[in-house]
């Protein structure tokens, strides 16, 4: 594990943040998934559900919708990954808010690269990099106790980089800065995550639930895009993910891994005061 000279926590908000992910290790939505293949993600998911699963035996059921839930969340990783565009074995990425490391492991299982994941979670970084060791790719897939603001990762030399669910922590001016320093030109930023609608106007009672739960602060749709073109980044491709993450929701709420914030997410999608959105965006 690897840091760099400043603190890596700079802030209060910071330090909270970090606490909530160094101590709340033994959440079953992750582990249990997680433990059907070995990818530990911290994300949702997408795409249709196989209903025969709500009507599994009992003695199965509970196993079958843990691996389909962890099959959705996947499914949204490599998502993600289709819209990196061209990935050769030369090339450097970064996960920007790695978690537990699924989607950095995916991504070199993918393109064969080396990539680098920070968190700023100690505890998260340590168990990423035990992942990666396991799986024989500790020399090219490597997670640094770093916070994504102040990589201290040397300019220019990412091909892709991005965020999968941890925009939501912080200032996006400061992140897109900090991106277009380490992006080549041409380089290519993919994000997804949850964004309240600023049609519906204002934070809805359910996405505050959310910011709540999570200790976050959602941004709405607009600062995306006011960041990405304040630093020369070009969205190519943008996709309202809404309908398809509502599925992985329902078949949530309707788990034994059921968090209680399912409800919120459920009723900010259905009333549309928030949505799940990829954007990718060109490096210019
Ligand atoms: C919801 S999890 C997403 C994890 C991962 N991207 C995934 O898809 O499984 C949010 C992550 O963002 C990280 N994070 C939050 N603020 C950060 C910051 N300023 N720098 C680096 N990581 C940060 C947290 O430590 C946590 O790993």
């Amino acid at each position: 594990m690897t840091t760099t000279a400043t603190p890596v926590l700079r802030t209060e908000f910071e330090k909270s943040v970090a606490d909530y992910w160094n101590t709340n290790r033994q959440d079953p939505v992750n582990l249990r998934l997680g433990e059907v293949d070995g990818l530990y993600h911290h994300h949702y998911g997408v795409g249709a559900i196989d209903p025969s699963v709500l009507a599994a035996p009992a003695q199965t059921r509970d196993q079958r919708i843990i691996a389909e839930l962890h099959r959705l969340e996947s499914a949204q990783a490599d998502l993600l990954l289709d819209h990196l565009g061209p990935i050769g074995p030369e090339d450097q990425l970064l996960d920007a808010g790695s978690g537990r490391g699924g989607t950095s492991i995916m991504a070199n299982a993918r393109f064969g690269c080396q990539v680098d994941g920070v968190s700023i979670s100690e505890y998260q970084v340590a168990f990423a990099n035990e992942q990666a060791a396991q799986r024989g790719v500790a020399d090219q897939v490597r997670f640094h106790f770093r916070n994504m603001l102040d990589s201290g990762l040397p300019a220019g030399s990412r091909q892709a980089i991005w965020t999968n669910e941890t925009t939501m922590y912080v200032d996006l001016a400061d992140l897109y800065r900090e991106f277009a320093g380490l992006l080549r030109f041409g380089g290519r930023y993919v994000c997804i995550t949850g964004c309240a609608n600023d049609v519906t106007g204002g934070r809805s009672k359910a996405v505050s639930r959310i910011d709540e739960h999570y200790t976050c602060n959602i941004h709405p749709r607009s600062a995306y895009f006011k960041a990405l073109a304040a630093n020369n980044l070009v969205p190519i491709n943008v996709i309202d993910l809404t309908a398809q993450t509502i599925p992985y929701w329902e078949l949530r709420s309707r788990s034994s891994v059921a968090t209680g914030i399912e409800s919120a997410f459920l009723t900010a999608y259905r009333e549309g005061s928030f949505h799940y959105l990829l954007i990718a965006a060109d490096r210019v």
